[in-house]
């Protein structure tokens, strides 16, 4: 019954001080992100890195789920095991990435829609086959002083509503990504307005197309200032402006809202958690990060085998540090301490 499954994989990932790994980039960006640490970029590679996060001590501990890029769903540990069976033996349940990327949308001043909607039914029952037990769709938004335009934001809602739909019908939990991107110079007051304007649409799109609220992770940007804002917002800001937005946007339904980092360094995106965590919420607040987790990861293993277990702490302790905020337990002193 899909019900029962969306409610055994929604019920596991909103545990309390368990968050995501995002480890779906594209062998595009994959190839992009091992180059920039000096490491050749192949199918074997990609394999090796991402056995070294799965295989982390205690990754069972503080991750829910990991969502992974179709390549590694079917791709082997080093033991032979199915990635989706080896997360599974530790405790961690496998997501997958269904969309396809961006298209421009005509028209507009080159923003963008998220395509993959087409065949996605016969791909979800394929990976749930192979044991996904959720997925992943992002839509991206760019943030000017006139963007993104009503057009973006009604159309990437849409088609984030349709994909949700299409998942939860095929017994899978859909995480709905709208990401208000951090490039730019926009202050935190025009992301706030982006972003409220953004979510709003996006939870009309849901109701209309009669998504059930209960089975579904929102995976939203924090409410901040553009990258090359002048005047940076301080963390207590972003997590007031974050959080609410969130209560003026999203229904007391929703089981867990689990943020990406956007670009955000790894202790930014520990630290707004943290603050966003001392105040009692009607959602679990936690992670579905990639760089906050990944970047000083990669940069300590830089593809040598005796880097190995050094990079496996540093990400672990990276976990821990999340899992900690994702429960209001994060202290900056803890930054230095190593144990
Ligand atoms: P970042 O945490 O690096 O933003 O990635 C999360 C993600 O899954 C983007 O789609």
């Amino acid at each position: 019954m899909s019900q029962e499954d969306l409610k055994h994989t929604i019920d596991q990932i909103a545990l309390k001080g368990k968050g995501i790994l995002a480890a779906d980039e594209s062998t595009k960006t994959a190839t992009r992100r091992l180059e920039g640490v000096g490491v050749a970029s192949t199918e074997e590679s990609r394999r090796q890195y991402r056995e070294l996060l799965f295989s982390a001590p205690d990754a069972g501990k503080y991750l829910a789920g990991v969502i992974l890029y179709e390549e590694t769903l079917m791709q082997n540990a080093s033991d032979g095991t199915p990635f989706p069976k080896f997360l599974e033996k530790h405790g961690i349940l496998p997501g997958i990435k269904v969309d396809k990327g961006l298209i421009k949308i005509p028209f507009t001043e080159d923003e963008e829609v998220t395509q993959g909607l087409d065949g996605l039914p016969e791909r979800l029952a394929e990976y749930k086959k192979l044991g996904a037990k959720f997925a992943k769709w992002r839509a991206v938004y760019k943030i000017t002083d006139t963007l993104p335009s009503p057009l973006a934001i009604s159309s990437n809602a849409e088609v984030l509503a349709r994909y949700a739909a299409i998942c939860q019908v095929a017994g899978i939990v859909p995480i709905v990504e709208p990401e208000v991107l951090l490039e730019g110079t926009h202050t935190i007051e025009r992301c706030a307005v982006v972003s409220e304007a953004v979510l709003k649409e996006v939870f009309v799109a849901l109701k209309r197309n009669l998504v059930d609220l209960r089975y579904i992770i929102l995976k939203p940007s924090m409410v901040i200032s553009g990258k090359d804002c002048p005047k940076k917002a301080t963390p207590e800001q972003v997590a007031e402006h974050t959080l609410n937005i969130l209560k003026k946007t999203v229904s007391d339904v929703v089981p867990t809202v689990n943020f990406l980092s956007g670009g955000q360094t790894p202790e930014q995106a520990t630290l707004h958690l943290q603050l966003m965590n001392v105040h009692p919420m009607p959602w679990n607040l936690s992670f579905s990060y990639a760089r906050a987790l990944q970047d000083p990861t990669m940069n300590a293993w830089a593809g040598k085998k005796e880097n190995v277990k050094t990079a496996q702490d540093i990400f672990s302790r990276r976990l821990k540090l999340n899992s900690l905020a994702s429960q209001g337990k994060y202290d900056q002193g803890m930054e230095q301490v190593h144990s």
